[in-house]
């Protein structure tokens, strides 16, 4: 891909971006931030690894200057502020969700065809504010928090059984916050069902400590974390650049799939070169559906928020 930008330098954004260009996905990655030198000091150290880590990727930084975003394929939306102790993602709706609507509109006038990927919080409905304000096919609108979660779940699983993350596929959907829906049943390793390897009680803590992830990490840092978060999304960033047909848990955009309309949650997503492809629909049992119920409701309440503060009209 020609070019991908990268907005908000901060802790995710500047790793995202540093990923992009190890993995040498792009031929420039723009990072934009509104700090004052914040991007241009990132971009320049991400750069000056390039012979270390022998890519070709030329990273730049810019104070707000959009100008140098023109003609990306893919805008990574990590601009926000994060959470600190005590908060939810879902405190953050108000300041947040002008941020993402002002750096969409910057952004979407320079890169009118770009696929755009959010990461800001609260997830699900900054995503949705984004699609507003890029007034995009919402195929080529979406967020990133369903690879993130499955990556703590599956690495809690591969601990407790001490086997390979890599040989576990651990599925989750709803939304980003603590009623997200870890599904037991389509959890397995090398194909076999993790109902048969660990026992209920063991399972419901690993699930547990998979909803309250993000908050574990606030805790011991006093914000949020960046390397699974920046590694998530430059792996959606590939499967797009690389057209991979790769299926990940994303927050899409829903028109009656799962039974849900006009709401961004986490459900599994073929992703490729135009963006989603194709959401799945899974059988899911009358408990798993009670819990993505719960957590639709969750995301509806946040989205009630957004509406009130009447950014669109
Ligand atoms: P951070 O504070 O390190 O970086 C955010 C950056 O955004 C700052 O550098 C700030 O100057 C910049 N910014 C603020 N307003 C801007 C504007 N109008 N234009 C351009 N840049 C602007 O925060 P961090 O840790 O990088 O997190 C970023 C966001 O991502 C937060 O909302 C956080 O909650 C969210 N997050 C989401 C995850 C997910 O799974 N979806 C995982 C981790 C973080
Ligand atoms: C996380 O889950 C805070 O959404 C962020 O780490």
């Amino acid at each position: 891909m020609n070019k991908i930008t990268v907005i908000g330098a901060g802790n995710v954004g500047a790793t995202c971006a540093n990923v992009i260009a190890t993995k040498d996905l792009a031929r420039e990655v723009v990072l934009v931030d509104i700090k004052e030198g914040l991007a241009e000091g990132k971009a320049l150290d991400i750069w000056q690894t390039s012979a270390i880590n022998n890519f070709n990727t030329h990273v730049i930084g810019v104070t707000n200057d959009y100008l140098k975003t023109k003609g990306s394929g893919i805008i990574v939306i990590t601009s926000g502020l994060p959470r600190k102790p005590g908060m939810s993602r879902d405190d953050l709706i108000k300041t947040n969700a002008g941020i993402v609507k002002e750096v969409t509109e910057k952004a979407i006038k320079y890169s009118p065809d770009a696929i755009i990927i959010v990461v800001s919080n609260p997830l699900d409905v900054m995503t949705y504010c984004a699609m507003k304000a890029a007034n995009k096919n919402p195929r080529k609108v979406f967020g990133m928090a369903g690879i993130l979660d499955s990556g703590r779940y599956t690495t809690f699983l591969s601990e407790a059984l001490n086997v390979s993350p890599k040989d576990i596929h651990g599925l989750l959907m709803g939304g980003h916050g603590d009623s997200m829906v870890p599904l037991r049943r389509y959890t397995s390793v090398l194909g076999i069902p993790v109902t048969e390897l660990l026992n209920a009680d063991e399972l419901d803590k690993i699930i547990e400590r998979t909803r309250k992830g993000g908050g574990e990490l606030v805790n011991l840092m006093g914000t949020s974390a960046w390397y699974a978060p920046g590694a998530a999304t430059a792996q959606m960033v590939e499967a797009i650049v690389d057209d991979q047909k790769r299926i990940f848990p994303l927050s899409a955009y829903l028109t009656g799939e799962y039974g849900y309309k006009n709401v961004y949650m986490g459900v599994p997503a073929k992703l490729g070169k135009d963006g989603i492809e194709e959401i799945i629909e899974l059988s899911l049992n009358a408990r798993e559906k009670k819990m993505l119920d719960q957590s639709a409701k969750g995301i509806s309440e946040v989205l009630g928020v957004l509406n009130s503060l009447k950014l669109f009209k």
